[in-house]
């Protein structure tokens, strides 16, 4: 998604490039030595093997050099009491409730990135969810807990979080081949394209809300209320000065629900291209200030 960094993303999307190439020379050897000669397939396959393990060296040095910025361990070290629910960061574990509350976060969006129904969808995520630093995994989620049991979830960014996890999405690029099936891939990177290219990024002293949601039969509740008054506290606490989010035209009820929380429409995306790819109207980049008393 938009690191906000211009050319530098296309740093990551060359990986995902050079991953597929490599995959290919690996399919072209195997195709080789099963029509025709062993021994140029042999050689073939093993430089296409040679070249997938020098890449994984690669993203696992960058991997280690660039650690993602974990805001859960920073500032949570223990759970939150806030009213009806307990809040606490997201684990691997919580890959079931938390893949299915991801996708009621975002039902368009994620269909495009992940399957076209909800079944598919909620499969590859609930995969996605256990790996770290990327948008859509526990790192960067809290989870509300009612009576032991996961009733909501959110996830949030600060400018460096966005970046990481940004940067994380792309080198995890080969990891979609392994949680997605393989013809999901090329409209994954095209859902990626497309939201990169319009989506605003997040700027210093900006708490992203990514996503955002509540199980429906506990909705209504003043669950919602108590988790963003949450992330409200989390952002004051690291001094920052906005709160963000974008949220679908469409979603009258949840833009309802964040003008009754002070926050205001700042910028409307309607660009053709994204429209299409997600199957919505467009979005709205919601914002409120924080404030400092
Ligand atoms: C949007 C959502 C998170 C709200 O959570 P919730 O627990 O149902 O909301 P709450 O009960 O905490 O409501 C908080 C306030 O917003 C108001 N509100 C909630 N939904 C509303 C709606 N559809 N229309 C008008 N006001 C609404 C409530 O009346 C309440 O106001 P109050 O403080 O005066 O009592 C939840 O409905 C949800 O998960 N929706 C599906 C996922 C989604 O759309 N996420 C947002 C993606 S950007």
């Amino acid at each position: 998604m938009n690191s906000g960094e211009g050319k530098l993303n296309y740093g990551y999307y060359l990986l995902t490039y050079i991953h597929l190439i490599i995959i290919s020379i690996i399919v072209i050897g195997i195709l080789i030595s099963l029509l025709f000669w062993k021994v140029i397939a042999n050689i073939i396959m093993g430089f296409g093997i040679y070249t997938f393990l020098n890449y994984w060296i690669v993203i696992l040095y960058l991997i280690k050099q660039r650690e993602p910025y974990n805001l859960s361990s920073e500032i949570m070290k223990s759970v939150i009491k806030s009213g009806k629910v307990v809040i606490r960061p997201a684990r691997p574990q919580d890959a079931p409730v938390g893949a299915r509350l991801m996708f009621y976060a975002g039902v368009n969006y994620m269909r495009a990135f992940f399957g076209s129904t909800e079944r598919k969808a909620i499969k590859v995520l609930k995969r996605m969810f256990s790996l770290p630093g990327h948008m859509t995994s526990y790192t960067y989620a809290f989870v509300a807990e009612n009576e032991g049991d996961i009733v909501a979830l959110f996830s949030g960014l600060d400018r460096r979080s966005w970046r990481a996890s940004n940067r994380a999405s792309w080198m995890y690029g080969p990891i979609w081949w392994i949680a997605a099936p393989p013809w999901q891939i090329p409209k994954m990177i095209s859902a990626y394209y497309a939201f990169d290219k319009v989506v605003p990024p997040v700027l210093d002293e900006e708490y992203y809300i990514v996503h955002l949601a509540v199980l429906p039969e506990k909705r209504g509740q003043g669950i919602g209320k108590q988790i963003m008054n949450f992330a409200e506290s989390l952002a004051k606490s690291k001094g920052l000065k906005r709160m963000l989010l974008d949220v679908e035209i469409e979603n009258e009820a949840a833009c309802r629900f964040y003008k009754r929380l002070g926050f205001i429409e700042a910028k409307f995306v309607t660009d053709k291209n994204y429209c299409k790819r997600f199957g919505i109207q467009g979005s709205i980049r919601m914002v409120k200030p924080i404030t400092r008393q």
